[in-house]
This record gives structure tokens, sequence and C-alpha cells, in this order.
């Protein structure tokens, strides 16, 4: 390659230029979408340990999880969608689906932390005007959700 034609090299050197500046957006497109993936849940692992360990003091209410879909309905539905699958494309108020595991295996503290202060600035209402019975029930409504999910083993905090 020491003789590289002379008309040969720009021709190469353009190339060479096109490749390395498609494999940068590539990248970059990637890393974007990493990023907004996780943003939406991103809130959740914000809530401080003290919120965080709080146990759910109705965990063995057996009529909690209904009461909290009833809730649902009235407070949640609009944005999360009826079964909490996330709100449709295109909708004015939309938030992200609660059956994602970022949430699901989230701990019922960090839940009840992200209803009681919102993430305002991204759209989700703060729910301190609902009594704190209630966004306990809510939680069990969103835990319930997942009870599908195979059994958390790793979740006994040390
Ligand atoms: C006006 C629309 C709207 C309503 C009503 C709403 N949400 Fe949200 N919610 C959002 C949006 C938007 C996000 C995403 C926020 C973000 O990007 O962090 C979100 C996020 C969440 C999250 C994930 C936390 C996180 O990390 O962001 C949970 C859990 C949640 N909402 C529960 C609820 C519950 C329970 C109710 C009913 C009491 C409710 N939401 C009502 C819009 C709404």
């Amino acid at each position: 390659m020491k003789n590289l034609s002379p008309s040969l090299a720009p021709g190469f050197a353009f190339v060479l230029v096109s490749i390395l500046s498609f494999a940068a957006m590539a990248f970059a497109q990637k890393e974007q979408n990493a990023k907004s993936a996780r943003g939406v849940y991103e809130e959740l692992a914000k809530a401080p340990e003290k919120a965080r360990s709080r146990a759910n003091p109705l965990a063995q209410d057996p009529e909690a999880a209904a009461a909290g879909r009833l809730l649902f309905e009235d407070h949640c539905a609009e944005c999360h969608g009826e079964n909490a699958e996330g709100g449709k494309p295109g909708a004015k108020r939309r938030g992200p689906s609660l059956r994602a595991s970022e949430v699901q295996n989230a701990a019922d503290g960090a839940l009840f932390w992200v209803l009681t202060n919102g993430v305002v600035r991204k759209g989700m209402p703060v729910w301190s005007k609902l009594p704190e019975p209630q966004r306990w029930q809510l939680v069990r409504y969103i835990k319930s959700l997942g009870a599908a999910a195979p059994e958390k083993t790793a979740n006994a905090t040390p």
C-alpha cells in the first residue's frame, strides 16, 4: 500500500472518515436509548434508605390490593392505563407501565416514597393528599400485578 495512487488516496480517506463517523453516530444513539429506557423509573432508585426500608403496614391485609385497584382506576389509570400497562402512545397524559421489572422489583417503601413525593417535573403528580393507608393499598395493588413473577429471594435487608 506504499504506492497508493494519489488519485485513490482522497477516496480512501473519505470512506474511512465515513465509516468512523457512522460508528460514532451509532454509538451515540445506543447511549441515548439506554438513557431514556432507564430514565422513566430512575426516581425509584433515588428513594432514601430510610423511606425504602419502610415495611408496608398492609402487607397482611387481604383486602388491600382490591382497594388499591379501585383507587388506581380513579387516580392513576388515566395516565398509566386501565391495567397499569402504560399510557397509550399519543395520549396527552401518559405514564409508563407499572408492570416493568423496575417497578415490580422496587421496595414497597420506594414506591410509597414516589407516590408521596411525585416526580412533578416529569409529569408524575404528588399523591400526599391521599391518606397513607390508601397509598399503601396502591402499592399492594401495583405489586399484585407482578404476582406471577418468580419469587424474589434476595430481598432481605442486611
Ligand atoms: C398525570 C399523569 C399521571 C398520573 C395521574 C399518575 N402518574 Fe404515575 N407517572 C406519570 C409519569 C409521567 C411518570 C414517569 C415519571 C418519570 O419520568 O420519572 C410516572 C411514574 C410513576 C411510577 C414510577 C416511578 C418513577 O421512577 O418515575 C409509579 C410507581 C407511578 N407513576 C405510580 C402512580 C400511581 C400509583 C398513580 C395514582 C395514584 C399515578 N402514578 C398517577 C404520570 C402519572
